[in-house]
């Protein structure tokens, strides 16, 4: 019989993985390493709201790749799971960056029908929160990526958060999620009081730690037999080299046992992790990949266009380069460009110290 074009690839391609979806960013695992104890502060500080009473806003910081999100979400799944009292929400503020959008998501969420137009988000908003009292229901909201909101002067959400007692009678409980330690500082006084005190820090995963994630998750994900202690420690590694990053580390695994399957082995050896390690991004990288899914298509466009270009280009040949592949004017590429600064993925800089505004002294260049 003749053999499939097909087969031996896909044979091959599927040999390692048991789960291959367990190394994606967005798997939620049932175990989290190291956590239990920063799930507990978590759990107990917003406990109150799961018997329909008052709980204190929480604010969680910590460096990319920490499991902010993870447990944040692993602690609201557990309380829908607990609790009718409470209305738990998670928000991501890059995809809902706007004041506007993120009262409209906690009013569809809590099952109110938006109009088309004629009525503000406002007015939804103020419809949920009389829904919710009447329901005696308790919002708790993860704000993550909450930095965004700040970028555009959106924050002003926060303060309506805070108020809901005072316009509602209903109780808020927010829990405010960043990498950036310093956000309360540039919060309303009221926000910042509401949080003081109730901080959670997400710290670095140490070298073991990261470890025992990435065998932990290997478990899932791999088959039995297909990796060894070494390669779970060069994963590791890759994630100690990025200040303890827990995305980085899984990325590696991921990657190593795409290596392995390329090459036809049937267990991941020591070079297959090295490449991987070589080769594997940076956190920043990887959260830039991440973020850029929830932008417009013409501003995907125009990173992978400077990203081609080395990562850095004159302003005057962007426009040039731009125009010519995709027809736009140079006012819509501005128009992208300062969206993109905005959202903190691009830099514009003068490379003349004589002050030459002319666009071919400017050089646009991708964040690192
Ligand atoms: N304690 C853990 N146990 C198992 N997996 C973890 C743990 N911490 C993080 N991870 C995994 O690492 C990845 C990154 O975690 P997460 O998205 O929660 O990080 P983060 O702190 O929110 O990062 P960022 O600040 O970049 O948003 C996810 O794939 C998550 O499943
Ligand atoms: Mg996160």
């Amino acid at each position: 019989m003749v053999t499939n074009i097909f087969s031996k690839k896909l044979d091959s391609a599927t040999t390692l993985f048991k789960n291959e979806q367990a190394l994606y960013p967005d798997f939620a695992p049932s175990e989290l390493v190291g956590r239990e104890s920063i799930i507990q502060t978590l759990a107990s500080i917003i406990s109150p709201a799961a018997n329909g009473m008052r709980a204190s806003n929480v604010f969680v910081y910590g460096p990319p790749g920490t499991g902010k999100t993870i447990c944040c979400k692993y602690v609201l799944s557990q309380l829908s799971e607990y609790s009718s009292k409470t209305l738990p929400i998670y928000v991501n503020c890059w995809q809902n960056d706007s004041r506007q959008s993120v009262l409209s998501l906690i009013s569809q969420k809590a099952g109110e029908v938006l109009p088309r137009r004629g009525i503000s988000s406002q007015e939804v908003f103020s419809r949920t929160l009389e829904s919710l009292w009447q329901q005696k229901k308790i919002p708790v909201i993860v704000l993550d990526e909450a930095d965004r909101l700040f970028w555009g002067g959106e924050d002003k959400l926060l303060y309506d958060l805070a108020r809901t007692w005072e316009t509602s009678k209903v109780h808020s409980c927010v829990i405010l999620v960043t990498n950036d330690s310093e956000l309360l500082s540039k919060a309303d006084a009221r926000v910042r009081s509401s949080m003081i005190g109730k901080e959670i820090e997400f710290k670095a995963y140490t070298p073991l730690e990261l470890k025992k994630i990435v065998e932990s998750r290997a478990k899932i994900a791999l088959v039995d037999g297909t990796y060894d202690s070494e390669v779970i420690a060069l994963c590791a590694a890759a994630g100690a080299r990025a200040n303890g990053d827990a995305r980085v580390s899984l990325q590696a695994l991921w990657l190593a046992a795409r290596n392995a399957n390329e090459a036809g082995h049937s267990k991941i050896s020591v070079d297959d992790a090295k490449k991987a390690f070589a080769a594997q991004p940076t956190s920043a990288q990887i959260k830039r990949e991440r973020d850029e899914q929830f932008l417009e298509e013409p501003e995907k466009k125009l990173i992978s266009l400077i990203v081609e270009q080395g990562g850095s280009i004159s302003l005057s040949k962007l426009y040039e380069a731009y125009s010519k592949k995709y027809g736009a004017s140079e006012r819509s590429i501005r128009n992208y460009l300062r969206k993109l600064e905005f959202k903190g993925l691009l830099s514009t800089q003068s490379t003349d110290s004589n002050d030459d505004q002319s666009n071919s002294k400017k050089v646009v260049k991708v964040i690192e």
